[in-house]
């Protein structure tokens, strides 16, 4: 409970592209040797936005968790699920429901923006409203730490915070509990208690977020508390009560630079992107047709690589030596646009052979990847349902 736990979701909306392995799953593969990784298909959330187009979310599980085999995504360092197989994460969000304000929901900037951009949809549903608090409920019913997100979705983390917070503050008292913690203060020791107590008065009184960091890993230290008074004490730092649901903390991803075909964002709604398995001749093709800069008509005009989209694939993907010779024999017109993209077709495609072997094998036998989801489903049932437990107690739903 108090290591770091990541935790992340992606909707199967579509295929993957080399944006999604750029910005997102590069990062995944790295954390997963890092910490203990959850990634997830939010398809749930999907449904929000594509209630009437289900067959392209049943399709794009599949091709999404391949997607993310072939980047590296490894199952045996990472727990792969897939949200609605964990009917937990519905318990949970209807619970936190109660709890929610329409107001916080209502003033989600994502809620208005995508409203806005998605014109063609009827998006003023219950379920769309409700889309930060399901992705809270995934969040915390695993009492993952750490949240790996775009900065767009920063508002959804800190979202999750406030729920956390309002539901500990509503049930996480017991009787007893200031007595109690105030007698796990004295098991800390006589200095380390005054320490403690110092530290949790600086933070209650003057919101000191260092005190408050410095009292959690003075607790982190403590081998010798037991679970209860460990989590009271760590309870009664922030408040006068137990925490049962704890707040992450977001994990800003780089904003992934991945240019597309046109030079703009690779994105699926600009139509400029390569897939990330996309086959070879299509890849080729892409590359080869892409817009280059219009003042170069013939041949024989020189050219401004800084106004040639091809330029930015040679950002990320040449050499130091082959960008100097491009920008060299551009601007003199030494060479030609079909050469200047062939080095980063062979980048693209160099890039994408591992990918696409790994997929290969999950393509041959597609029980592979349905027993790796069955299997992270079956763990991930397991952490959610622990949670479960503290949260129907302490609504006052474990009758039995
Ligand atoms: N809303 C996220 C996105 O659009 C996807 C998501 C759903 C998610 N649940 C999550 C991300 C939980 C992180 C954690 O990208
Ligand atoms: Fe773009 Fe390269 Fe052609 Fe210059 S030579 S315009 S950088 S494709």
């Amino acid at each position: 409970m108090f290591a770091d736990r990541v935790l992340s979701g992606m909707r199967p909306t579509g295929s993957l592209h080399l944006g999604h392995y750029h910005g997102v799953l590069q990062n995944w593969v790295k954390m997963q040797h890092e910490f203990e990784c959850l990634f997830f298909v939010a398809d749930w959330h999907a449904l929000t936005t594509h209630y009437d187009a289900p067959q392209i979310i049943e399709q794009s599980v599949w091709d999404m968790v391949v997607d993310w085999l072939a980047a590296g995504v490894d199952p045996a360092h990472a727990t792969l699920f897939i949200q609605s197989k964990v009917p937990e994460h519905a318990e949970l969000h209807l619970l936190l429901s109660m709890i929610t304000p329409l107001g916080w929901l209502e003033r989600m900037p994502t809620y208005k923006d995508q409203q806005a951009k998605l014109v063609e949809k009827d998006l003023s549903t219950y379920g769309f409203l409700g889309y930060p608090l399901l992705q809270s409920a995934d969040i915390l019913i695993y009492r993952a730490t750490q949240v790996p997100v775009g900065e767009d979705q920063v508002p959804h983390i800190e979202f999750t915070r406030e729920i956390a917070r309002r539901f500990n503050h509503l049930y996480g008292r017991d009787p007893g509990f200031a007595e109690k913690a105030e007698a796990a203060v004295k098991k800390l020791g006589g200095k380390k208690g005054r320490l403690y107590q110092e530290l949790r008065t600086r933070f209650q009184q003057q919101g000191d977020a260092e005190a408050l960091e410095s009292a959690k890993a003075l607790l982190d230290e403590q081998q010798s508390l037991s679970l209860g008074d460990r989590e009271r004490l760590f309870g009664y730092l922030e408040g006068g009560g137990k925490m049962i649901l704890s707040e992450p903390q977001s994990m800003l991803t780089a904003a992934s630079r991945m240019p597309g075909l046109d030079g703009q964002k690779m994105s699926k709604s600009y139509n400029n992107t390569i897939t990330l398995r996309e086959d070879e001749v299509g890849v080729a093709k892409k590359i080869r047709t892409m817009p280059t800069d219009p003042a170069r008509v013939r041949r024989t005009d020189p050219g401004d690589p800084e106004k040639c989209p091809v330029w930015a694939l040679h950002q990320i993907y040449s050499s130091e030596q082959t960008r100097q010779s491009v920008m060299q024999g551009c601007k003199s017109a030494g060479i030609g646009c079909i050469e200047c993209k062939q080095p980063v077709i062979d980048a693209v495609l160099d890039e994408q052979r591992p990918m696409r072997e790994r997929a290969q094998l999950y393509l041959d036998d597609p029980s592979l990847v349905r027993n790796i989801i069955a299997d992270g489903n079956e763990k991930a049932r397991k952490l959610a349902r622990e949670t479960m437990r503290d949260v129907r107690e302490a609504m006052g739903l474990s009758y039995s």
